[in-house]
């Protein structure tokens, strides 16, 4: 498939507000964000029907696209008609990351790279991968160059957290290398990784990353962590001065939430909020086109956990509630939301509250002498484990 930089209809009339990727240009400055078991090629294409923006792949492991991984380049997959393609990579060795983009980029099987450096899970921080990779900047900056450099006229850009923990706080120099590394853009969780995903974002730390990364670069900072209503987002940008939001947990059971933020970039009156009828069908779509990718006995499943978002807030009783976990069918889905009281409206409280998960704060622990600025070592094996976070 070749590679498709051509703006689609929705990102080509870049408002005011617009946000600029290298050759995209977005009319509303929203990412999806990388969501691992979440953001596959169905649920991407649910949110995208709602509003514009980018919508990035769940994450992929580079070795495990170098290897040939079935797992890998089937996480990497997308539809006909997604464009652009952007996919979210996590390694930990600057010639492995280098060689999967460069797989990545020849075949013309995507149009966007975005690295993960904020993965907070033990089991890689402990040897030196994830969120402990921006300690180390010297790895970092060859990390993202081999990766800009593979990917040659195909955006590259980064997304991290604030450091290890309040004590080992690497986003600054970080942004900084990544911009001197030709990134598209720069994303910030406004959290430690250390913090996981409780207490606050801390929305401050963006706006000291703009300050950072425009002394170097014109890299765009995206601001990324507790956006809950579409004025979050509108807020986040107004008070730090970055130029897009990344938005994850809020999508959860609310991919309407791109018409939201659509509606409040664009200045339309927003939408009104679903009530319960509205939320199934939207469920029901959901099901179906993640049956279509992956086959109702995977997909329903899967669906479970979408389901519970999608009811957050709506009085259905505990026995709805224990149904969904187990419904195993899509007739059986069907029924089920087909036996709820169409009518019912969330409250508006509940529905703009967090959701997902709220974890941490767990402390982090890196290898010994993982601090050695100077060291350019790839972490050692178990360091690119599969994992999902950031
Ligand atoms: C279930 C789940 C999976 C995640 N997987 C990834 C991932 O693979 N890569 C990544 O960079 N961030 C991942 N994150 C972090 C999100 O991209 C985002 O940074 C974080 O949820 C904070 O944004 P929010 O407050 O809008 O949710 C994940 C978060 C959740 C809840």
């Amino acid at each position: 498939m070749p590679p498709s930089p051509a703006p689609t209809s929705s990102q080509t009339a870049a408002a005011a507000s617009g946000l600029r990727i290298g050759p995209f240009e977005l009319d509303v400055p929203v990412v999806l964000a990388p969501m691992a078991g979440i953001t596959n090629a169905p649920f991407r294409r649910l949110c995208r029907e709602f509003g514009g923006g980018l919508f990035v792949s769940e994450m992929v492991n580079a070795r495990g696209l170098v290897e040939g991984g079935e797992r890998s380049w089937r996480l990497a997959t997308f539809d006909a008609d997604e464009s652009p393609r952007s996919i979210q990579l996590y390694g930990t060795d600057p010639t492995v990351v280098g060689e999967a983009v460069r797989r990545l980029v020849d075949d013309g099987h995507v149009d966007h790279v975005d690295l993960n450096f904020g993965c907070p899970a033990p089991k890689v921080t402990r040897h030196g991968g994830g969120a402990a990779v921006p300690a180390r900047p010297r790895l970092f900056a060859a990390i993202v160059r081999a990766a800009v450099e593979a990917a040659s006229a195909v955006p590259v850009t980064v997304k991290m957290r604030m450091g290890l923990d309040d004590d080992r706080l690497t986003y600054l120099e970080a942004g900084r290398l990544a911009a001197d590394a030709g990134v598209a853009a720069v994303a910030l969780h406004a959290r430690t990784a250390e913090q996981r995903y409780s207490g606050r974002a801390r929305w401050w730390a963006v706006g000291e990353l703009v300050d950072a990364v425009r002394g170097v670069s014109d890299a765009p900072v995206l601001g990324n962590g507790d956006i809950w209503a579409a004025a979050d987002a509108t807020r986040l940008m107004a008070t730090t001065g970055c130029a897009g939001v990344v938005v994850g947990r809020a999508c959860l059971g609310r991919p309407w939430f791109f018409a939201e933020l659509d509606a409040a970039f664009t200045g339309a009156a927003p939408p009104p909020p679903p009530d319960l009828g509205t939320v199934c069908d939207v469920a029901r779509h959901h099901a179906r086109l993640l049956t279509d990718a992956i086959g109702e006995d995977r997909a329903v499943p899967q669906m479970r956990k979408h389901l519970g978002w999608y009811l957050t807030g709506f009085p259905v009783g505990h026995e709805v509630r224990r149904d969904v976990v187990t419904v195993a069918t899509l007739d059986e889905l069907d029924a089920l939301l087909g036996s709820l009281d169409p009518t019912l409206r969330n409250d508006p409280a509940v529905d703009g509250a967090p959701r997902g998960t709220q974890a941490g704060p767990h402390p982090v622990v890196v290898p010994d002498g993982w601090l050695d600025a100077e060291s350019v070592t790839p972490p050692e094996a178990g360091a690119d484990a599969s994992v999902s976070g950031g």
